[in-house]
This record gives structure tokens, sequence and C-alpha cells, in this order.
């Protein structure tokens, strides 16, 4: 099959990306990671000892950085829709978020152990036109809230990626019913063009 130049831009993009280079020189396995990193290094989210939700896990570089700020004290469940190589201390589970099914995997798997931190990178898959996409990624958001919000321990946190648009103040609202503080975080290894924000809502009600 033939690459379109839309392809092509986006390959050459993403190969002279000093992000991208950066993850493989030091073997993480996306530069997703570097937006966890920079969003620990400044909120201080990640403790030994913690048990982590990690929503949308795949590859795995938010559930590789987790693990290692773990130092061996903790737990992972990571989900994700794709396959994910294992990592030390996390438990992966397979499947769609949106599916009853695939929640109650995640619900048994937890053991009735009390959630310090869900985290969700979840994304939809991308079709280029806002008004596909953005419903879809308020969707998965809503779905991860309510699920923090259910399994997430008293004064637990939660950091998850929405896009700037249409439902994102109100979903910004809803995070303060829930939470005593929300902060909006732009890492800069979020590209500047990408919609996507991250919002870390801490001290569940
Ligand atoms: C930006 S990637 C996550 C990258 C990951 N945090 C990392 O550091 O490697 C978004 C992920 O969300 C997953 N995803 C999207 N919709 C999902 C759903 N309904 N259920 C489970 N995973 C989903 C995708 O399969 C994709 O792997």
């Amino acid at each position: 099959m033939r690459r379109t130049q839309s392809s092509n831009d986006w390959l050459k993009e993403h190969f002279q990306d000093p992000y991208v280079k950066l993850a493989q020189k030091q073997g993480l396995r996306s530069r997703a990671a570097f937006k966890l990193l920079e969003i620990n290094e400044k909120d201080r989210l990640i403790q030994p000892g913690m048990f982590i939700v990690d929503l949308g896990s795949a590859p795995g570089g938010w559930s590789q950085i987790a693990s290692g700020l773990l130092k061996g004290r903790g737990q992972i469940i990571a989900l994700d829709r794709l396959t994910m190589p294992s990592l030390p201390d996390v438990t992966f589970i397979q499947g769609d978020f949106r599916e009853q099914s695939v929640l109650q995997a995640l619900h048994q798997s937890l053991n009735g152990h009390a959630i310090d931190l869900v985290l969700s990178d979840m994304a939809p898959n991308m079709s280029g036109m806002g008004g596909i996409d953005q419903p879809k990624m308020i969707y998965l958001a809503e779905l991860a809230l309510a699920f923090a919000v259910e399994y997430l321990k008293k004064d637990g946190d939660f950091l998850v990626k929405v896009f700037q648009g249409v439902g994102f103040d109100d979903y910004l609202k809803l995070l303060r019913e829930h939470f005593t503080k929300v902060v909006i975080r732009k890492p800069k290894s979020s590209r500047s063009r990408s919609a996507e924000q991250f919002l870390l809502a801490r001290g569940k009600r």
C-alpha cells in the first residue's frame, strides 16, 4: 500500500521528535512516558506502596514510569484494548473499557483493594474530525471518572487526558464536584498543536 503525503509527514515528524529519540535512548516504551514523568515531577503523584490503575496503558510508557517509581512496593493494574508486554508489579487486562465484562474483570482484579491513584491516558482512534473525536474522548473520560469516583479511596487522586473542545468545561466542572482540587497540566512533551490537556484531580471527596 502506498503512503499518503500526510502519513509521510507524520512519520517524518515522529522520527525527528526529540522525545521519540529520547524514549528510544532511555528504553522507554512511548514518548507519552515523558508526560507522566513531567506531571509527576511537578505534582509528586506517585509514591512507593501505592495501588494504581492505569487505563489506556498500551504500549506501557506510563505503567513503566509508575512501576519504577513504586520501587518494588505497590501494584499497578493496567488496562488497554491493545496488548502490552509485561512489566514488574503490573497486572495487565486486555479489553475495551466501555464493556461491562471488562469493567467486571477489572473489579475482580482489584480484589477489594482501595485505589490510591487512577490514571487515564485513553484516547479514541482519531478520525481527524472534531465532531466525531471529541464526543468519543469525553465519553472515555466520563467512564474513567465514574470508575475513579466508585473505586478510589477517600482523598485518592485521578489524572485524566481530555481534549480541549466541546464538553471540556462541563467535564472540568464535574471533576470539581468530586475532588477538592483540580488543575490543568500541559506538559512540554505534549505537542503544542495537540488539543490534549491533562486534568489532575486531587483529594476525592
Ligand atoms: C495515548 S495511548 C496510551 C499511551 C500510554 N499511556 C503509554 O504511555 O504508553 C491511548 C491508549 O488508549 C487505548 N484505548 C482507547 N480506547 C480504549 C478503550 N475503550 N478501552 C481500553 N483502551 C482504550 C488505546 O488502545 C491506546 O493504547
